[in-house]
């Protein structure tokens, strides 16, 4: 990255895996996606070459298919390789997780084998909180502390149901089961107006993704656990979707400079 494409406009956060700068009208971000890879509330780092452009790419046709069903999400337009334009929300501190087949946490928490099916979909909160380690909250805790009321949580939840029925079926097209995922929504006010939409990003990064036939995993379990062909999985996710950049892997490094 360098200075002058940095200082040409205002960061407003940096996370583990993008940037967020000031876009170009009022009400409008611009979310920049990076390699960079992390896990387990950051104490394994690494880089996952390519993956910003491709979840830039898996993001925007995912969110955009969302909107097609009348799922409003911070989506705007793909601006570059790796940027889109995105409106500028107020961000809801709680994580919802839905799960399918009990993997990660949960399989850990309730002593179940990885790949069990669960008796029905699952829908989990957890605090955003990275000191905290992003705890297991209840509807109880996000209501008493104030972090959502009970009609935001009602919303998300039908929300999250819809977008899981959705991406299931979307990714079964594929031949890929969809384990699991985590959604972030936030707030967009428009005059006295508030709805609440899906933000943040959908991809690899915040689902696991199995494949139908050999039960590969196809995410970021495979940075997490040092599965290697870390780069080809995210790469055959977007090939499945249609949505590989064009001239290939050859391309996925991208622009060095941001515009
Ligand atoms: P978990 O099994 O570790 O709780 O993760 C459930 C799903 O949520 C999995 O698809 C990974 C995703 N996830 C995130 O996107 N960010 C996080 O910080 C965590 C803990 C999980």
């Amino acid at each position: 990255m360098g200075n002058t494409a940095m200082s040409r406009r205002r960061q407003i956060y940096e996370g583990k895996a993008k940037v967020l700068f000031e876009g170009p009208e009022p009400g409008t971000l611009v979310q920049y996606f990076k390699d960079d890879a992390s896990a387990f509330n950051n104490s394994k780092k690494g880089t996952i070459t390519g993956k910003g452009v491709l979840n830039n790419r898996i993001s925007e046709y995912l969110m955009t298919m969302l909107a097609q069903l009348g799922i409003p999400t911070h989506f705007v337009r793909r601006l570059n390789m790796r940027e889109q334009l995105v409106r500028e929300v107020e961000i809801i501190p709680i994580d919802l997780v839905v799960r399918n087949v009990a993997a990660g946490s949960i399989a850990k928490r309730f002593g179940l084998v990885e790949g069990a099916p669960l008796p029905r979909s699952i829908v989990e909160y957890y605090y955003k909180n990275d000191e905290l380690g992003g705890p297991l909250v209840s509807e109880e805790h996000i209501t008493a502390f104030g972090w959502a009321t009970t009609q935001d949580l009602d919303e998300m939840l039908q929300m999250a149901l819809r977008i899981n029925d959705f991406l299931s079926g979307l990714f079964l097209g594929i031949g890929i089961r969809l384990i699991d995922f985590r959604l972030e929504f936030g707030r967009l006010y428009n005059n006295d107006e508030m709805r609440l939409v899906v933000a943040d990003e959908i991809s690899p990064d915040n689902c696991r993704l199995w494949d139908l036939k050999t039960n590969e995993k196809m995410d970021k379990d495979r940075f997490r656990e040092d599965l290697g062909r870390v780069e080809e999985a995210y790469q055959e996710v977007a090939r499945r979707l249609g949505i590989l950049p064009e001239g290939g892997p050859a391309d996925l490094k991208g622009p060095k400079t941001m515009q």
